[in-house]
């Protein structure tokens, strides 16, 4: 089975974004060491306008060759006309609203997403998939989740979007690796106990 890794960044309390889920508060933190660690171990998570702004755009894939995204997320590439943010994955967005894909990279799921994500996660290989969220997103497929990557910025945002959005129900992790870093950037690695 390949896994789906829920790999987010937030806040201390646990909020992806504000409110309205801008989370450019957080992009300060992604200073020199940080980025060298993304570049290292997740340089598919960073986007192809970033990695082609620096230079990074060959680099191979690690963990992932598929990322999932809500179509609240992928609204804010199409914002700025980018309709493949991830062109370097295989790219699906979760939507009801969205007819057609804008984009021959992107699949758009529109039914049976969670029977979606069990078919991906059924597929043959040794790459995962990234859930990228947002917090909708990842509530729906919040029991779909074996891994979560949870890289926690020394910011308290008091409200905000939550890391899931969905009704209270209890799930427990374990906690395989936590590394923390120069400008209080911690990165906690859990896995479900099934
Ligand atoms: N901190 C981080 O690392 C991080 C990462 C990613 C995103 N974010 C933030 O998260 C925010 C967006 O999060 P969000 O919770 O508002 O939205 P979202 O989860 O990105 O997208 C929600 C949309 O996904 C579609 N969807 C959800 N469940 C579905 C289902 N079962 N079947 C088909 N489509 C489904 C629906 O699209 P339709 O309305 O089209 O049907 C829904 O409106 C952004 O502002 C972004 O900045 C933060």
């Amino acid at each position: 089975m390949r896994k789906l890794t829920y790999f987010i960044a937030c806040s201390l309390d646990g909020f992806i974004g504000d409110p309205g889920g801008d989370a450019s508060a957080m992009l300060p933190f992604v200073d020199e060491e940080f980025f060298a660690f993304l570049k290292a171990e997740y340089p598919e998570t960073i986007p192809t306008q970033g990695r082609r702004a620096t230079g990074i755009d060959d680099l191979e894939n690690k963990r992932f060759d598929t990322i999932i995204q809500g179509r609240a997320s992928y609204d804010l590439a199409l914002k700025e006309g980018v309709t493949s943010p991830y062109a370097h994955l295989r790219e699906y967005v979760a939507s009801r609203t969205l007819r057609e894909s804008p984009d021959p990279n992107v699949e758009i799921i529109a039914d049976d997403l969670v029977d979606k994500v069990r078919q991906l996660k059924g597929e043959d290989g040794e790459f995962g998939i990234y859930l990228c969220g947002g917090s909708r997103l990842a509530g729906e497929l919040l029991d779909q989740i074996d891994e979560l990557v949870i890289k926690s910025y020394p910011l308290v945002y008091g409200t905000g979007m939550p890391m899931f959005g969905s009704g209270f129900a209890v799930s427990e992790f374990a906690l395989e690796s936590a590394r923390t870093f120069g400008n209080g950037v911690l990165v906690r690695t859990y896995s479900r106990k099934r």
